[in-house]
């Protein structure tokens, strides 16, 4: 049923430039209240269900429309062709604020010109094994990184009336038997880790929308967990949006009724009218838990616009270009390039063979997050339309692992280089599962068989999380790790091979040299086709490494990754001079940190300048450092630049399981500067916090 919409000119051009849609005004809450005074029991007890399972049910009686939601997070999936985004791994990659914005606003605008009003998006669960089969949707290792990507995402979503959902709350860092494992993790290391990306969401991009995960936290279902929705969500951090379950991730309803679930997803198959009248009749749960629920869903819909103007935007073009631009922009940042001996890359000249699974194939993660792009192009095709100069031949049919004509062994001989493109798919790397380590045997052998005959072999990697380097990186000349770049990453990666871009991205997370040193390694767990893993028992996942995942857990446990967070190659060089660190005010503990950064290359390129900071003898237990702050910077061959950072309470902060908040202990801090977690160039510099933080 639809509901029609008459506006009066003054709301229509208030919609139009989206303003400030994400407030959940006073004024809302009022039209909210007083709608759910005028529906009934049962019809409040039908809305807290999702229905045919991507809306939210249209009441027309009280010209409250139907509401449509789409996946998420990489572009609009839900029966639509639409833009393909590189995964979120990439957008982390970039380092690129403003850039996770317009990809924020432009998939905000592809859904309004579906009419669709919640975006399932985006995905900021942490990088904690390279194993999770849903990695590549998220922003990586790092809250801090994540929390800065996820804020720009958010806030350009929601800037075009689009409510963003952020998901998976919480502990959802693995995909096997999601709906029966426990995420083990200790008060601390949940808020400094695993929290703070949804607590940045709500607190600063006012998040319309919350989704759970399937997992347990420490034995409680996400959607019966009262500490963590209301103690934690909406008390301490002022979530006043929507909390959904997950598709089919609410077990009871009574249970998910009093914790604070407003919307089960996709269908109220235990929070609906025959199950919870019964329970309210029985005292087990109060009308006014339902009203609030209401409440929680109107006032949100209402806050974004949705109930004074269709959702659907006609002067929006469903194959927008401007979308297809922001999926190319990005991939050309977050595109890593993570080796170059020789400067065998740019390409110049010559002849080359292009191979491997992923060359005319545009690889993508598998699940929910795979969306159905109206255009792509294949690193073979873009490559191909680089212009004479390259001079390309594809060789395609390569079934198993031996090279099967002689004719490829004398293409292979004879080019001047051999780009052989790499690694997984949806077919590997898929939410709803978890993955092994190395890549299909046959294409290490492929390497090697093309190594042992051309020693210019330049590899293109797709993956989410990292997979094994171990006996084939040592033979690629150049490694272009390209993840799960989009529709436009195949374009992308040929601009980045020829030189026509100069590589700007940096891990988002570590790679390390083998899985026995990955910080979780002892304690993921064990299921076939994954090997090298402890088994744990009866399904709990503990996080036994506690705060020291990622860099923290390399730099604690004295291992050197293969390469480090926050590491990428590019074509010029850079240096970095002249530390400086100033107290930014009287009061408190901001403090600026001032450097230069020079391109002391010959090409134009760009420096993600990083600012780590470590406690000097804490009390307790902390990080040898954290990322705090962080800057792009685009510099002409030749010029300098000087860069201010300013860091402020939460740079120094960690959270007190006594006091149950975050708190900055007085001593002394370093801080670091440099262009990755283990290339900290400038530093360290101290900064002294006094007891009272004067
Ligand atoms: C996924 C969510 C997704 C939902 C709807 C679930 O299986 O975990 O991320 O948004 O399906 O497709």
């Amino acid at each position: 049923m639809k509901v029609k919409f008459i506006l009066p000119a003054a709301v229509a051009l208030l919609f139009a430039f989206g303003a400030s849609a994400q407030e959940i005004t006073e004024a809302a809450k009022e039209r909210a209240a007083s709608l759910v005074k005028q529906m009934t029991l049962d019809e409040k007890l039908e809305y807290i269900g999702g229905y045919n399972s991507f809306y939210i049910r249209a009441i027309p009686r009280l010209g409250i429309p139907e509401i449509k939601m789409s996946d998420g997070p990489q572009g609009v999936r839900n029966d639509t062709k639409s833009t393909l985004y590189p995964s979120g791994i990439v957008t982390a990659s970039t380092w690129n604020r403003d850039l996770a914005r317009k990809v924020g606003e432009q998939i905000g605008s592809d859904c309004r010109a579906r009419g669709v009003g919640f975006i399932l998006g985006p995905g900021v669960n942490m990088y904690r094994s390279p194993l999770c089969g849903r990695n590549f949707e998220y922003f990586g290792e790092d809250p801090y990184l994540a929390s800065e990507t996820a804020v720009q995402y958010i806030e350009g979503v929601q800037g075009k009336g689009v409510i963003a959902t952020v998901k998976h709350f919480c502990g959802n860092n693995e995909e096997w038997d999601r709906h029966n494992v426990s995420s083990e993790v200790d008060e601390r290391t949940l808020q400094e880790l695993y929290l703070t990306t949804f607590r940045k969401a709500v607190e600063e991009a006012k998040v319309g929308a919350v989704m759970s995960s399937y997992n347990m936290l420490n034995g409680q279902h996400m959607t019966e967990n009262p500490h963590l929705i209301q103690d934690i969500m909406r008390g301490q951090w002022g979530f006043q949006g929507i909390y959904m379950s997950d598709w089919n991730a609410t077990y009871t309803g009574i249970a998910a009724a009093n914790a604070g679930l407003d919307l089960e997803m996709p269908s109220g198959k235990y929070m609906n009218p025959e199950a919870l009248r019964k329970a309210i009749g029985d005292g087990v749960v109060d009308e006014r838990t339902i009203d609030e629920k209401v409440q929680h869903i109107l006032q949100t819909l209402i806050a974004f616009g949705m109930f004074d103007r269709p959702q659907k935007d006609t002067t929006i073009p469903l194959n927008d270009p401007k979308s297809d631009e922001v999926a190319l922009e990005v991939a050309r940042e977050g595109i890593v390039l993570l080796k170059n001996d020789d400067g065998v890359l740019p390409l110049g000249k010559g002849k080359y063979v292009v191979m491997g699974p992923n060359a005319d194939h545009v690889a993508i993660g598998g699940g929910s997050g795979a969306v159905h792009p109206i255009t792509t192009v294949t690193f073979a095709q873009a490559f191909d339309a680089m212009g004479k100069k390259y001079k390309s031949t594809l060789l395609v049919s390569q079934d198993g692992a031996s090279l099967a004509s002689g004719e490829s062994r004398k293409a292979i001989a004879s080019a001047d280089a051999v780009v052989y493109c790499a690694g997984l798919d949806k077919s590997i790397e898929r939410e709803g599962s978890d993955r092994s380590y190395g890549l299909p045997a046959e294409q290490i052998e492929m390497m090697d068989s093309i190594a042992a005959i051309n020693p210019n072999l330049i590899v293109v990697m797709n993956c989410g999380g990292a997979v094994d380097f171990g006996g084939w990186a040592s033979k690629a000349k150049a490694i272009v790790y390209a993840m799960y770049p989009g529709q436009e990453g195949g374009k992308a990666v040929a601009e980045i091979i020829t030189g026509k871009v100069n590589p700007s991205g940096k891990l988002a997370y570590s790679i390390s040299k083998r899985i026995e040193d990955e910080p979780c390694y002892d304690s993921y767990h064990e299921t076939s086709g994954v090997s090298g893993f402890r088994k744990t028992d009866l399904k709990k996942i503990l996080y036994a490494e506690g705060l020291f995942t990622g860099y923290r857990g390399y730099d604690r446990n004295g291992v050197a990754p293969l390469y480090p967070f926050g590491y990428g190659m590019s074509y010029t060089t850079f240096g970095f001079s002249n530390l400086k660190v100033k107290k930014a005010g009287k009061k408190g503990n901001a403090y600026t940190i001032s450097f230069d950064i020079s391109n002391t290359g010959k090409t134009d390129g760009a420096e993600v300048a990083q600012v780590y900071v470590g406690a000097v003898d804490p009390k307790v237990v902390r990080p040898v450092k954290e990322l705090k702050g962080y800057e792009k910077v685009y510099l002409k061959k030749g010029e300098k630049k000087n860069v201010k950072i300013t860091l402020s309470d939460e740079a120094f902060h960690y959270y007190d399981v006594v006091s149950k908040q975050f708190v900055v202990a007085p001593g002394d801090y370093r801080i670091f500067v440099g262009s990755s977690s283990r290339d900290t160039e400038l530093g360290p510099a101290t900064v002294t916090i006094a007891p009272s933080g004067n």
